[in-house]
């Protein structure tokens, strides 16, 4: 049985009643790695994991980042005095850039703020309707659009081009072409250009790619080739922030590229303040390009599925829920959290702090813990009917991590926006094809066709 199988069984036997909080998986494990691997699946069980920041530490992310990218860091790791500074830059960047906008966030977090989230969402709107225009223009009687490519992740780069202020890299790095010929002599269906915005999405996505393989998906050590193809293909996006940073004029005026160059006299204090602006860029871009771009496509292929419409998700359904705009946003995030939740696919990991027993489990200090997420979104005993699109502001919440403490999803709000509004903007332009199927390529979706409707 392969290792994958091994963790799907695991994760189904800690949901049998009676079962223990955690189970350990041998087949992940290796011996170039110290710890053992346990697996977490329960609602309850994955939640606290998530939230015992004291027991269950982050601290993998910042060392498999150090192996291939030295000195840059993610808010996701060990909250450190470092963390503790970039967390200080982004919400004096946030100030700054709430400030030109003449907005006031009053008690809500400023990156959860109706008043940000509105200025997002016009932004991805706007976005979404420049796009659909050119396909719509495009497809009739032509080959059906590639949601996937020309939709999902042209818009998360757009908007990360908007928001975050990071331009493509001026040349694309070797390895980018390579894994693009590759992908193309692979797949059936138009190649991918690297071209024009289309090709600086398509670059910026394969740069960022083997990265969050290398970090988020290694259970205990990433293997040679990862690290290296990881290390050539990151670099050159890092590059491009350095360069964006020497000109900061150039970025768009409310990016928070612009706003951290703005703040910087703030911080005469921080030492190496470009390395930690850097490494936040960094972070959010990965986050609103790789992320925010699979999400939607993901969601999009599970509702145009006879899975899909089998939970209650058609695409239809979506579309008008995700355009119920005079419902506020509670209505609209219930939706892309259930979406979310049925999509599934993620995992979390964990390293144990110190030796000791948790919920009967005798735990030693460095071993790892997998926390099936898409299995404790679909815990029956966390949520009624667990395979129904049932979307709900009082239904629990799993899939953006931790709903509590320092770790919380810092774009939650940023990504509902824009999945929101891109989805709604397809109502009467364009529709999945008939039959349509989600495909991937290393594993990350690569096409899923639709069709123009004529207007
Ligand atoms: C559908 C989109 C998204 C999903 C599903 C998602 C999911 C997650 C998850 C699961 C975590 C927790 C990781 C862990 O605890 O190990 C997380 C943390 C985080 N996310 Fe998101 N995210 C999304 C979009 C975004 C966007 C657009 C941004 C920023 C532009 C962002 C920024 C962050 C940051 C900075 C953290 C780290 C929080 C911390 O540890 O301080 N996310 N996200």
């Amino acid at each position: 049985m392969s290792a994958e199988a091994e963790l799907a069984r695991i994760g189904q036997a800690l949901l049998e009643p009676g079962a223990p909080a955690l189970l350990r998986c041998p087949a992940l494990e290796k011996p170039a790695y110290p710890g053992r691997v346990f697996v977490a699946a329960r609602h309850d069980v994955a939640s606290a994991i998530l939230c015992d920041t004291a027991r269950f530490s982050l601290r993998h992310y910042d060392d498999l980042l150090e192996q291939v990218l030295p000195g840059t860091r993610y808010l996701v790791g060990e909250n450190d005095a470092k963390r503790q500074v970039r967390l200080r830059l982004l919400h004096a960047a946030q100030g700054w850039l709430d400030a030109q906008r003449g907005a006031n966030a009053g008690d809500v977090p400023p990156n959860l703020a109706p008043a940000f989230r509105n200025w997002i969402g016009a932004m991805a709107r706007e976005e979404a309707e420049r796009v659909l225009d050119r396909l719509t223009r495009r497809a009739h009687g032509a080959a059906p659009i590639n949601f996937v490519r020309e939709y999902a992740f042209l818009i998360a780069w757009r908007i990360a081009r908007r928001i975050i202020g990071v331009p493509a890299p001026h040349r694309v790095p070797l390895p980018v072409r390579l894994v693009a010929a590759l992908r193309n002599i692979s797949r059936p269906g138009p190649w991918l250009r690297l071209q024009g915005e289309q090709g600086a999405s398509l670059t910026m996505l394969l740069m960022l790619q083997p990265l969050f393989g290398h970090v988020f998906g290694t259970v205990t050590t990433s293997p040679g080739w990862m690290q290296w193809l990881s290390r050539q293909m990151a670099q050159p996006s890092l590059a491009a922030i350095d360069r964006a940073f020497d000109l900061p004029g150039v970025a768009p005026a409310h990016s928070l590229l612009a706003a951290l160059a703005a703040v910087e006299p703030q911080f005469a204090e921080v030492a190496d303040y470009r390395l930690q602006a850097r490494s936040l860029i960094f972070e959010l871009t990965g986050a609103m390009v790789l992320i925010v771009g699979k999400s939607l496509a993901e969601i999009a292929g599970f509702a145009a599925s006879a899975q899909g419409a089998e939970a209650g998700l058609d695409w239809i359904t979506l579309v008008t829920h995700l355009s119920a705009r005079d419902h506020g946003w509670a209505r609209r995030d219930a939706a892309v959290n259930e979406a979310l939740r049925l999509v599934g696919g993620s995992r979390l990991m964990r390293t144990v702090r110190h030796d000791g027993t948790w919920r009967a489990i005798s735990l030693a200090a460095q071993d790892r813990v997998v926390v099936l997420t898409d299995a404790a979104s679909r815990d029956p005993a966390a949520f009624a009917d667990p395979g129904r699109f049932a979307p709900d502001p009082a239904r629990p919440y799993i899939t953006s991590g931790p709903l509590e403490g320092p770790h919380v999803c810092y774009g939650r709000g940023m990504a509902w926006t824009i999945m929101a509004e891109a989805i709604a903007a397809t109502a009467g332009r364009i529709v999945p094809a008939p039959d349509a199927r989600l495909t991937n390529f290393a594993g990350l979706p690569d096409d899923l066709p639709f069709t123009a409707l004529y207007q």
